[in-house]
């Protein structure tokens, strides 16, 4: 084991981030009165380009003017290989006002990219006297993406979250999928004439967290295109959170009680983890570094397991 103790990633609810694009202002007071952590308004990709000027003075307009309550405010800007993406940055940091809390950044490839967004913020917050540092978010989405996947992890102080983004990723991949994140209908074992689903998108979320954890960021799950199947949202978010995952997001407002829901530890998990912490208590004051909680076997690693739920819990209780 390292000595080097694993950081702790930043404390605050991230269940549900509610993407609106950019250039549906309509949209806009429904998202800041919604039940979301997170708000995403959004210049990428749900905005076409004859839009992108107007979508980004839309979003400023919104920052400054909407009251967006306690959730954390970020705004999607585009990638590095448009010709959009600098002019997002610094009109967003030249003219929205300090209660924008975060930009994500998406299709990364490398560290680089970011040092690159990093520099030009760094820049104009010092130009124009920025005294509240803005947070980076981004979205693994391609092949390359995955690949450094660490390195984007530990690019920069600003990092605080990453979300994996099903659709582009599988279409960098080059996988034969259409569906955004889910269920893939080709994806099966075959046993005994029956088939049993698997989950294609667990060696990326798996990859993501370990990242994450290992530099103190937030490992976030992307979004779930069929908002009529609340039931594949769910499976597809619970597997998540049994994986590492915080949160997930929602492009629809019916997603946002489900990605609540699915992470928010239960009542019921969250009593089973202090009931362990108790037994090993006990176990403890009678010098055992194990016991026998309900027929199973608990010991110094349970305590740290119970603990990620209980603290989970009270973050979102605090
Ligand atoms: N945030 C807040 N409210 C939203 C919303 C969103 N993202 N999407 C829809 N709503 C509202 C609608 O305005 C409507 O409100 P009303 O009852 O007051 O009229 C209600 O929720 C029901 O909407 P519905 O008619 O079912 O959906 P729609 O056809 O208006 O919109 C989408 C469907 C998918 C186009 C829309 O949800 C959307 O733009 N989602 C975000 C897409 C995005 O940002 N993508 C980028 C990230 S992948
Ligand atoms: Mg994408």
């Amino acid at each position: 084991m390292s000595f080097r103790l694993q950081p702790t990633a930043p404390a605050r609810p991230n269940r549900c981030q509610l993407f609106g694009p950019g250039s549906n202002t309509k949209l806009f007071p429904k998202m800041a009165a919604s039940a979301a952590d997170v708000i995403n308004l959004d210049l990428e990709d749900s905005v076409a380009p004859s839009d992108k000027d107007t979508a980004r003075a839309n979003v400023i307009e919104a920052i400054n003017t909407i009251d967006w309550g306690n959730k954390t405010l970020s705004v999607r800007i585009n990638s590095l290989d448009t010709p959009f993406w600098y002019r997002d940055v610094v009109d967003l940091l030249e003219q929205a006002g300090d209660r924008l809390d975060q930009i994500m950044i998406p299709k990364v490839g490398c560290a680089a990219d970011i040092y690159a967004v990093d520099a030009l913020v760094t820049a104009i917050e010092a130009a124009k006297g920025r005294t509240k540092r803005i947070a980076f978010e981004v979205i693994i989405e391609s092949a390359a993406g995955l690949s450094h996947v660490e390195e984007i992890a530990a690019s920069s102080p600003r990092m605080e979250a990453m979300s994996l983004g099903a659709a582009d990723f599988a279409a960098s991949m080059g996988m034969q999928t259409t569906g955004i994140g889910g269920t893939q209908e080709n994806y099966y074992m075959l046993q005994d004439g029956q088939k049993h689903w698997s989950d294609p998108w667990h060696w990326a979320q798996a990859a993501i967290v370990a990242a994450c954890r290992t530099h103190g960021i937030l490992p976030v799950d992307g979004p779930f295109g069929d908002f009529s199947d609340d039931e594949g949202y769910r499976a597809q978010a619970r597997r998540s959170a049994t994986l590492g995952m915080v949160g997930k997001w929602a492009i629809h407002p019916k997603q946002i009680g489900l990605a609540n829901e699915v992470f928010t530890p239960s009542v019921e998990a969250v009593a089973e983890a202090r009931e362990i912490l108790a037994a090993m208590e006990t176990a403890k004051a009678n010098g055992e570094g194990a016991t026998v909680y309900k027929g199973r076997l608990v010991d110094i690693a349970s305590i740290k397991q119970a603990e990620v739920i209980v603290h989970q819990s009270e973050m979102l209780a605090g």
